[in-house]
């Protein structure tokens, strides 16, 4: 989701220092590169060594200034920067920025930056609503400085109120946000369904399909990278989620279609890739059934068909529907995207070599409402998802 960007991450001295090393590697994981810049009350709480370890990068501070007397090297990093963040930020370091004080290796730097910058204050309550702290945050907000936080909460000083770092996770969406301001998609809202279902026969046993859960995954991971705010709702898969999305997980058709619907208002664009179970034992045993010496039948009943029920409640949402086949892929495919009310249906022939369940690519055609339909050669389900959204866009700015 952030391949290619450079985050140059400040680090103050406050208590919440240590949270900065799993935010580094949120950053990390979702593909940018990360520049730590520390101060020396920071390392009071946090070590460089560590830093370096997750970010793979050397780490700024005054030492290592100091060795490199000649080097302007932290200025031309500000100067590449995309995003610069301060987290913790403590009122000292606020303080300083407000008021043009430049007396450390992260004020300098700062000063020298004209990316958007993010600032995650972390300080005491009392020190929070002093009115001389808030006129500085409120100066640096008015200049466009981005502020997170902070939260209320239990503070390391045992007071409790407002004052405590925000999480990694809300920085992260927050830098998220700052970055993808330009990106096409920002601002809309994408549900996704991912993975089969599992129905219950008893504790052990279970009603399932072949579904990996990769279209899905891949999908909204090319959403999260044109800028979309991402819900997955995914039944259980092998797959980590990417950095970024809401992710919802379920187990069942019934969990997956309340999740859903909870979502589906909300929301602008539903792909669904699921492979929803169509039936699922009419009874659950709570305890393992046990063989007897007669054959056995299962009695069956059907699971709520999502993606028609969604249909039937469409507003301003785009629907596209997915259809696995393996026998009259155009018949099936229209009769689906008529009865269900969609916008768009991806077909593909489960049977076809490289395209279908559990494989990396996929052979699919997509069937539009108006009548046209479009066959794509055999792509990685990254790159199908691509020419998905490419094609979703379309009709989104059509509508
Ligand atoms: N779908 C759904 N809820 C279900 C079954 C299917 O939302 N209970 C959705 C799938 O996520 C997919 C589309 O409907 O986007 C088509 O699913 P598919 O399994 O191909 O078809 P079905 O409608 O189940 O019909 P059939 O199994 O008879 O082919």
């Amino acid at each position: 989701m952030l391949t290619g960007q450079r985050i140059i991450l400040g680090v103050t001295g406050g208590i919440a220092a240590y949270k900065t090393v799993l935010l580094c590697r949120l950053f990390v994981k979702a593909g940018a590169s990360v520049r730590v810049i520390l101060t020396e009350a920071a390392k009071q709480f946090v070590t460089p060594v560590t830093l370096q370890t997750v970010t793979g990068n050397q780490v700024y501070d005054e030492l290592f200034i100091a060795s490199n007397r000649y080097t302007v090297e932290h200025v031309g990093l500000a100067q590449e920067a995309d995003i610069f963040i301060i987290a913790p930020a403590t009122a000292n370091t606020i303080g300083k920025i407000a008021n043009g004080i430049a007396d450390n290796l992260l004020t300098t730097t700062i000063m020298a930056t004209t990316c958007p910058i993010l600032l995650a204050p972390a300080m005491n309550t009392q020190m929070y609503e002093n009115p001389l702290q808030k006129e500085n945050l409120a100066k640096l907000s008015s200049l466009g400085y981005k502020i997170v936080g902070p939260e209320q909460g239990e503070l390391a000083c045992g007071d409790s109120g407002r004052g405590r770092m925000s999480s990694p996770e809300d920085i992260f969406t927050e830098a998220v946000n700052l970055l993808h301001k330009d990106k096409p998609w920002r601002g809309r809202r994408v549900l996704i369904t991912a993975g089969p279902t599992q129905e219950a026969l008893d504790p052990i046993r279970f009603l399932t399909n072949h579904s990996s859960g990769k279209m899905g995954y891949a999908l909204a991971e090319a959403a999260l990278e044109l800028g979309a705010t991402v819900t997955l709702v995914s039944g259980p898969v092998k797959l980590t989620p990417p950095t970024g999305v809401t992710i919802i997980s379920v187990i069942t058709a019934q969990q997956m279609y309340d999740a859903v619907l909870a979502c589906f208002d909300n929301v602008d664009v539903v792909i669904k890739a699921a492979a929803v179970a169509d039936y699922r034992p009419a009874t659950t045993s709570e305890q393992k059934m046990k063989k007897s010496d007669d054959d056995m039948t299962l009695a069956l009943i059907r699971t709520p068909d999502i993606l028609a029920q969604l249909g039937q409640r469409k507003q301003q949402q785009l629907l596209i529907g997915f259809a696995a086949e393996t026998d009259n892929l155009r018949e099936h495919a229209l009769g689906k995207l008529k009865q269900k009310n969609l916008d768009l249906i991806v077909a593909n022939d489960i049977l076809q070599e490289g395209a279908g369940f559990n494989v990396d690519t996929n052979i699919v055609r997509f069937f539009f409402r108006d009548g046209r339909e479009r066959q794509l050669e055999k792509l990685t389900k990254r790159e199908v998802a691509h020419e998905l959204l490419e094609t979703i866009d379309e009709l989104y700015t059509k509508k």
